[in-house]
């Protein structure tokens, strides 16, 4: 049997190798891609070997996690539940995506994934495998496994000479890519406790963030950023400078408590400075030129997609369709967003598009005004209607 494990270097894909070799004599291939985090190739190809994989893949995956994962997503507003721009949620139908090629190159039989029985990334890396490649088994090693704590992981890993982090346990659990940071555990475990500076890892504290403010201008072409302060830029390069520029100015850190999909809420911080400056830039692009009904109707669209995102189902017809519609909505979605970065608070302070809805002589108060104040006589007649009927009942009842 020939297995490719999506491998990370830590304590549990580490022994993860060992362990599927014994239970399913199997050869193991370690797969690693960047997502955005920063790991050395060189590193953790030695360790994988070292450990007992086969072959060592790296793939990096930047660009195409930035314009075909992130990029969609943002015209599409996905957050979920309001605050959660799903960087992890993401990055797993990616990476899914990288493991079947290599699996089906290698003639593989399974791919196995570090998940627990209790999260939502087993469900985005087993749905993603399902609708690539189905004849592809997938293994769980820890849901499968004996060891019940990180000691006896460790006991385990000596027995095998495999070699365990020297520094103490991490107080997080924390994944890291280029759309954001997701941390989770230890004393963050207790929603009632703020989360203490050093669960935070690329976002400064907003009470250390310079005092003086920063303007910045992003360009969007049908939906999509294109110009950073007039000049071009790609959407790679785009979301590292912003990650870089609002983590400055400590923006992006959001602390919540969300629904997984199993069913049970965990309490999660995340920062995103590129996440939160794009999506409220591109949000107030679309209340310039979209009509009301499209703004209303689109929110709707959004959280679904959200929803289809977190929930694994990134490779599925009905986001396919969602996103036909997302890409016509965003025809006219193309102009200029000022945003003011300050102390933890991302503020757009200007729009402009040359589709815009707004008029500015039919809004104004001054004498330029051009809107005919007489047709809401007519207008309030009709349009009170209701009013006055269901007003006229309900004296009825009391009576
Ligand atoms: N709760 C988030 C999600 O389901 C992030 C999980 C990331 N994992 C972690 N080890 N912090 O997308």
């Amino acid at each position: 049997m020939k297995i490719v494990l999506a491998y990370s270097g830590g304590l549990d894909t580490s022994i993860a190798i060992q362990w599927l070799k014994d239970k399913y004599k199997a050869e193991i291939i370690a797969y690693t891609s960047n997502v955005g985090q920063t790991d050395d190739p060189v590193k953790l190809e030695k360790k994988a070997i070292k450990t007992g994989a086969s072959r060592f893949y790296f793939e990096d995956l930047r660009k195409k996690f930035a314009e075909d994962y992130i990029m969609p997503s943002l015209k599409a507003g996905a957050v979920y539940q309001d605050k959660y721009p799903l960087a992890t949620a993401l990055s797993r139908p990616l990476i899914t995506e990288g493991m079947v090629k290599v699996a089906i190159k290698e003639k593989a039989d399974a791919l196995a994934h570090g998940c627990t029985g209790k999260g939502n990334d087993q469900v985005r890396f087993e749905l993603s495998t399902r609708y690539l490649a189905p004849e592809i088994r997938v293994i769980a090693p820890l849901r499968e496994w004996e060891f019940k704590s990180r000691e006896e992981e460790m006991d385990y890993a000596k027995k095998y000479n495999i070699p365990v982090p020297v520094t103490r346990a991490k107080p997080y659990s924390i994944d890291w890519n280029l759309w954001g940071i997701s941390v989770e555990c230890g004393i963050l475990e207790d929603p009632w406790n703020e989360p203490p500076e050093d669960a935070y890892q690329i976002t400064s504290s907003p009470d250390k963030a310079p005092a003086a403010p920063q303007y910045i201008t992003i360009s969007f072409n049908k939906g999509i950023p294109v110009a950073l302060d007039g000049k071009k830029v790609s959407s790679l390069d785009l979301v590292e400078k912003l990650t870089f520029l609002g983590g400055k100015h400590g923006i992006g850190r959001i602390d919540m408590v969300e629904d997984r999909l199993v069913g049970i809420k965990s309490r999660e911080i995340y920062e995103a400075p590129a996440a939160v400056i794009l999506h409220a830039a591109h949000n107030e692009l679309e209340k310039l030129v979209f009509s009301r009904d499209m703004y209303e109707f689109k929110k709707i669209i959004s959280q679904r997609y959200s929803q289809l995102v977190y929930f694994g189902q990134w490779f599925s017809h009905i986001k396919n369709c969602l996103d036909s519609f997302v890409d016509k909505s965003q025809e006219f979605v193309t102009g200029e967003v000022r945003v003011k970065l300050h102390r933890g608070n991302c503020s757009v302070v200007g729009r402009k598009s040359p589709y815009s809805l707004y008029s500015e002589t039919l809004a104004t108060y001054t004498d330029k005004d051009m809107f005919d104040h007489k047709a809401s006589d007519g207008f309030l007649e009709i349009f009170g209607l209701p009013s006055k009927l269901e007003g006229a009942r309900e004296r009825k009842k009391k009576i």
